[in-house]
């Protein structure tokens, strides 16, 4: 589906201006990425994006992320109509968390792992959620695993904060927190502190108010400990010198 066709039934919602849906668009048809995952879909307009790209192409899947309670949010029509305006459900599996897009995350690398090792599924993710550390930070570290080498994840607001924000700095929970939690640019903390200095990355580019990350193309997946879970009839002896205690 052509990018004009997409985006006049969704140019009325928030969110991700038409410039930026222009470039995931175009991104997307360049590089051809046959897993995606969208952590944040809201009325879902990126995710209708995103699949008409892969539509376009002719193979591809987006999985997308979000809390149940968006469905509910009055005054807009939800993902699941705006799909279906744009005759793209098929490209999309919406997934509806009561808990956090971290916890389906989980699940995710649950269905991944074989012993040891979790094999990567995804070459594209798109983050555009929380934007707060606390959960941001930890997602990062789990969409690592699910990546594939090669993979890119694109990181949305770069330069949000909560005193930015216009719906955030006004949240009754935002209220308590200390100024500098407040003034924050949280998601610029994460590229620069986590994923500029994580050895699996390879480049990352920031551009106003994105930052595209890639994973190295030979990231080691394969490369694990090896675990012991003990039971007390192992000798304290072994314990020790596993340990470098003797
Ligand atoms: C900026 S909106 C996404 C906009 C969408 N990508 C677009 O441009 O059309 C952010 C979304 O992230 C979701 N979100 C924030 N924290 C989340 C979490 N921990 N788990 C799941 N969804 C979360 C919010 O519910 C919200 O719908």
């Amino acid at each position: 589906m052509k990018f004009k066709d997409v985006y006049a039934p969704l140019k009325d919602l928030p969110c991700t201006e038409e410039s930026q849906c222009r470039v995931l668009y175009d991104w997307i048809l360049k590089m051809r990425p046959a897993e995606c995952l969208e952590l944040g879909f809201l009325y879902g307009k990126t995710s209708c994006v995103i699949a008409a790209a892969l539509d376009e192409i002719g193979a591809g899947h987006l999985t997308s992320m979000d809390l149940t309670l968006v469905l509910d949010h009055q005054g807009n029509p939800n993902i699941h109509d705006n799909l279906a305006k744009v005759g793209l459900a098929d490209r999309v599996t919406p997934v509806l968390s009561t808990v956090s897009y971290t916890w389906e995350l989980k699940k995710v690398i649950e269905a991944q792992s074989h012993g040891n090792v979790c094999e990567p599924k995804y070459d594209f993710v798109f983050m555009d959620g929380a934007h707060f550390w606390e959960t941001d930070a930890c997602t990062f570290f789990l969409v690592m695993k699910l990546l594939k080498p090669g993979g890119w994840i694109l990181f949305d607001d770069y330069m949000w904060s909560v005193d930015t924000s216009d719906w955030w700095h006004k949240a009754p929970e935002m209220q308590d927190k200390p100024k500098d939690f407040r003034a924050e640019r949280q998601v610029e903390r994460i590229v620069t502190l986590l994923v500029s200095q994580h050895p699996d990355i390879e480049t990352v580019l920031v551009r106003d108010n994105w930052a595209w990350a890639k994973k190295r193309d030979d990231a080691q997946t394969k490369k694990t400990p090896t675990v012991f879970h003990l039971t007390k009839t192992i000798a304290m002896d072994w314990l020790r010198q596993k340990l470098h205690l003797n």
